[in-house]
């Protein structure tokens, strides 16, 4: 599959540097040609003549060296790739990349490179944690990166937890779509995400904590792989890839107006939104005023349900899927909501993954429940759009 490709490994410095020399080999076996751009920090755990006797090419870590300049330039290196793999991405190198420093030879070439990018981080796991990384790792894959782990397990620093660098063969099956980027090329997605928001007055509404946050890596991801995909997003849902097109909604019944109309006809619907039930029966224009009242009962009325809506029109999508946040007897729960809203799978999940960062499910399709084991929500939606291509067409 990698047959005549040529894969860039962007080398930061961790510890994990030395794994990624049996990356490079691997690769090479499977046959890349590979070309390797080292940090200064990098060429301190491990020399650039391990990668360059692995590749038997020049190994490229200094922005300002003339000869390498002369032989291939740092421009003509970010064109050359076919993709770009980032091993170890370190706290340090994620940080630098989303905000665009350019202040050595690998992340000037990160600017001008148009090629997919494969982020493999490994770092201490308080490091990984902490919230700039996250929002680093956040920034970096709304561009379109994608990320592999990392691995959750023992690290260098003698702690453990989720830090690992992935095993060679789980960046290389990463690295596989990228370039079959356009593995959904020519589908078309459609995605909805976040919490809808009923008005009950011009001030005051009824919500609820959904983020959108899985919605907007869903919708990022699979317009990395070449979908069309139309983002229908509820308040404050990420931005994500910038080839996404979102159209911004508010209510149950905005959504559900957009839904039908991008829906038609599509490939996929996904229906991650956290829909509210009810709405108030008759919204006030104005501010309502408290007055003297002690206790006040609402008239509030069902919402449509969008997702069976999708599911039942006539133009419906060739596959459509719905998430269950349950608090209990989650794959029961799910089958039956599956059966109820006629769509082809249906991904349950605990509700306490419900703003959190990491996430775990099943996938429930007619005829399989898999467990989707907990990960970042990266590796959740990968998992995700994983088990939606298998679905047979
Ligand atoms: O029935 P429940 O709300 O648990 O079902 C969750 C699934 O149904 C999600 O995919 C959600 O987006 C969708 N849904 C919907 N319209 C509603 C309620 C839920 O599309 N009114």
């Amino acid at each position: 599959m990698l047959n005549g490709k040529h894969i860039l490994l962007g080398i930061g410095g961790g510890i994990a540097v030395y794994r990624v020399a049996e990356l490079a080999r691997l690769l090479i076996k499977r046959g890349a040609e590979v070309r390797c751009v080292m940090t200064r920090s990098a060429c301190e755990f491990v020399t650039p003549m391990t990668f360059e006797a692995l590749t038997g090419q020049a190994v490229h870590n200094d922005l300002f060296d003339l000869t390498g300049e002369r032989t291939i330039g740092h421009i003509q290196l970010a064109r050359w790739a076919d993709a770009i793999v980032i091993a170890p991405a370190t706290a340090g190198l994620l940080a630098r990349l989303a905000h665009g420093i350019a202040d050595d030879l690998l992340s000037t070439i990160m600017l001008v490179a148009k090629a997919p990018v494969l982020l493999a981080p490994a770092m201490n796991h308080s490091m990984w944690h902490a919230e700039a990384t996250q929002r680093n790792v956040e920034t970096l894959t709304a561009r379109g990166m994608q990320l592999v782990g990392p691995a959750t397990g023992d690290l260098a620093c003698g702690e453990t937890g989720a830090g690992r660098l992935s095993e060679p063969e789980s960046i290389h099956d990463a690295l596989l779509p990228l370039l079959t980027t356009h593995a959904l090329k020519g589908q078309q997605w459609v995605i909805n995400a976040g919490p809808t928001v009923e008005a009950w007055d011009g001030v005051r509404t009824l919500s609820n904590r959904a983020t959108g946050t899985l919605g907007a890596l869903l919708a990022g991801q699979a317009a990395a792989l070449g979908a069309t995909v139309t983002l229908i997003a509820g308040p404050g849902t990420p931005p994500t890839h910038p080839q996404v097109q979102r159209i911004a909604v508010e209510s149950a019944l905005q959504m559900l107006a957009a839904c039908l109309q991008a829906g038609s006809d599509t490939d996929v619907f996904i229906g991650t939104a956290a829909v509210s039930d009810f709405r108030f029966a008759e919204p006030l224009a104005g501010k309502m005023k408290r007055g003297d009242t002690q206790s006040m009962s609402i008239d509030l009325i069902a919402n449509p349900d969008i997702i069976a809506a999708v599911a039942g029109m006539d133009a419906r999508p060739v596959r459509v899927i719905a998430f269950a946040a349950e608090a209990e007897k989650h794959i029961e729960n799910g089958r039956t909501k599956l059966l109820a809203k006629h769509v082809d799978a249906v991904v349950a999940n605990d509700i306490s993954n419900m703003g959190a960062s990491c996430a775990s499910g099943w996938w429930i399709s007619r005829d399989q429940e898999i467990k989707l084991n907990a990960g970042s929500k990266h590796i959740f939606a990968a998992a995700i759009i994983d088990q939606i291509t298998r679905l047979d067409r």
